[in-house]
């Protein structure tokens, strides 16, 4: 396990899948952890059985970004981590849909994955320069593999995390440049088995067996194996990784198309 007592952390996104194992994962490795989602019910379940604490967010909503991150700082006197992991799809090709509902798809998968991603680290960054002991954290973003081979069925989705790992590194050098010890990587997971995948399955009977094979171990990921990188990248044991990518996809992306 990580050592990462005295530490804190926000994660978001924490009521299902990897998010959820991202909180089981920080608080056994000794993390104080908030815990956020839209999902007041499941995500407060979640952090009572862990204890961690938990807040209702909506991470695109710009205003309440300082709020969540004044209330980490409040209960916990610091703020070290923040993973920036809630997302959701758009399931929309770039021909779909009439423009307003083609539209009205692209701008919210944005203000989630993207804008809402930019705000986390925008807030977390102002609380980890007031750090005692000096600036000190680590950021972590999640995208996805769609962000380096994008799917035609999702082109706001696709476009999103692509952008989430452009914010990553433009969050990590400004940081560096800065003389800021605040590290931000990305980690990128392949199929993993959570609520994205099991409504897709729902739509689309056979799905998950599909997208299992795209990775050579012929399988989904378990949303814990995704939160193990999450937990080492947040943790003091990589001190020299900033501005990196990190796949968790299973080969995916290793293999050649065909083979
Ligand atoms: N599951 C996969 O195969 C996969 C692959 C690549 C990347 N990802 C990424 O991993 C992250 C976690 O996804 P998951 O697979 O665990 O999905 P999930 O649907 O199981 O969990 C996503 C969580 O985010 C929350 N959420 C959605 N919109 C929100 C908002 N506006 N504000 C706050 N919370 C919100 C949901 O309520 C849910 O609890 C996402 O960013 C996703 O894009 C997942």
């Amino acid at each position: 396990m990580l050592g990462l007592s005295g530490k804190v952390a926000i994660v978001t996104g924490c009521a299902s899948g990897i998010g959820a194992a991202t909180v089981r994962r920080l608080c056994a490795d000794g993390a104080a952890v908030l815990g956020t989602d839209l999902d007041a019910a499941r995500g407060a379940a979640l952090c009572d059985e862990v204890g961690a604490r938990f807040a209702v967010q909506d991470v695109s909503d710009r205003a309440l970004w300082p709020r969540i991150v004044a209330q980490a700082v409040a209960a916990f006197g610091r703020l070290d981590i923040l993973v920036n992991n809630a997302g959701m799809v758009s399931g929309a090709g770039i021909e779909d849909h009439d423009d307003a509902a083609m539209f009205a798809a692209w701008d919210k998968v944005l203000a989630v994955n993207l804008s809402g991603t930019m705000a986390g680290c925008r807030a977390a960054i102002a609380a980890m320069r007031d750090n005692p002991g000096g600036p000190k954290g680590a950021i972590v973003n999640i995208a996805s593999t769609t962000a380096i081979t994008p799917l035609p069925t999702d082109v706001g989705y696709s476009a999103s995390k692509a952008a989430v790992r452009a914010l990553s590194k433009s969050v990590a050098t400004w940081c560096a440049q800065a003389g800021l010890a605040i590290r931000c990587n990305t980690v990128i997971p392949g199929a993993t088995h959570t609520g994205i995948l099991e409504a897709t399955e729902q739509q689309m009977p056979g799905f998950l067996t599909m997208v299992a094979k795209t990775s050579p171990l012929n399988r989904l990921a378990d949303p814990s194996e995704t939160a193990a990188a999450i937990a080492f990248l947040a943790s003091d044991e990589c001190p020299f990784m900033t501005g990196a990518d990190m796949l968790v996809d299973g080969g995916a992306l290793a293999i050649h198309p065909g083979f």
